[in-house]
């Protein structure tokens, strides 16, 4: 059984998504052990106390840089046993080194098709923002692995969704959240905790 921490900012749409998985029994070899939050006010922390889910908090400010930040995380989640972590909505860039120890063991959902609107400054609505700017008629999610490149890691798992004519960022990211991340993201990690997904060349292949 993979023991799953979900790190989080804000809102928890996506833990909310996982953890209606794993009532559903949908999370295979798998169980959400620990949400830890950069920000003490987000809402995701109360979908994981409601849902009997342990919770910290870790707030970038209180450490001198990346890697300090990094380190006080990795022990949190080496004592606790994690196997799996899942970026869900987290909006703090991890340190190369801490990335470095987790190699492959670190998931996160975009909020479009990678490459496309990704890597520094593409988060949250401002993905959804430079997509209606260009006037791409297709966008959708991606679940990939974390690698030192923002955004660059493997790719396990993709969906389109359609941009309508009168889509503002916010109608575009409740439809991708909906049709798309919140599908994606259980499915990629309970493929994980299967011991399904393995990682060549940097591409993923499904076993
Ligand atoms: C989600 O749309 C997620 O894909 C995005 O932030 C939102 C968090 O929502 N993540 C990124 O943009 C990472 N680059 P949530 O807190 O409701 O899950």
């Amino acid at each position: 059984m993979t023991k799953i921490a979900v790190l989080v900012s804000g809102g928890g749409t996506n833990l909310q998504a996982l953890i209606d998985a794993q009532a559903r029994g949908e999370i295979k070899d798998g169980k959400l052990d620990f949400v830890l939050s950069s920000n003490p006010d987000a809402y995701a922390l109360e979908r994981a106390a409601k849902a009997g889910i342990e919770t910290d908090v870790l707030r970038r400010r209180d450490f001198a840089d990346a890697e300090q930040y990094g380190a006080a995380l990795h022990e949190k989640l080496t004592a606790r046993g994690i196997g799996l972590i899942v970026l869900a909505g987290f909006m703090t860039v991890l340190p190369d080194s801490f990335c470095h120890k987790w190699q492959n063991q670190i998931i996160n959902v975009h909020p479009s098709l990678i490459p496309s609107f990704c890597g520094e400054g593409f988060y949250g609505l401002r993905v959804h923002e430079a997509a209606l700017r260009k006037g791409v008629k297709v966008t959708g999610a991606t679940v990939h692995f974390v690698s030192e490149v923002v955004d660059g890691g493997a790719i396990i798992l993709q969906k389109a969704v359609e941009i309508e004519p009168d889509d503002t960022p916010e109608t575009l990211q409740k439809r991708v959240m909906a049709q798309a991340e919140h599908i994606l993201l259980p499915r990629a990690v309970s493929l994980f905790c299967q011991g399904k997904l393995h990682v060549q060349d940097d591409r993923v292949t499904i076993e």
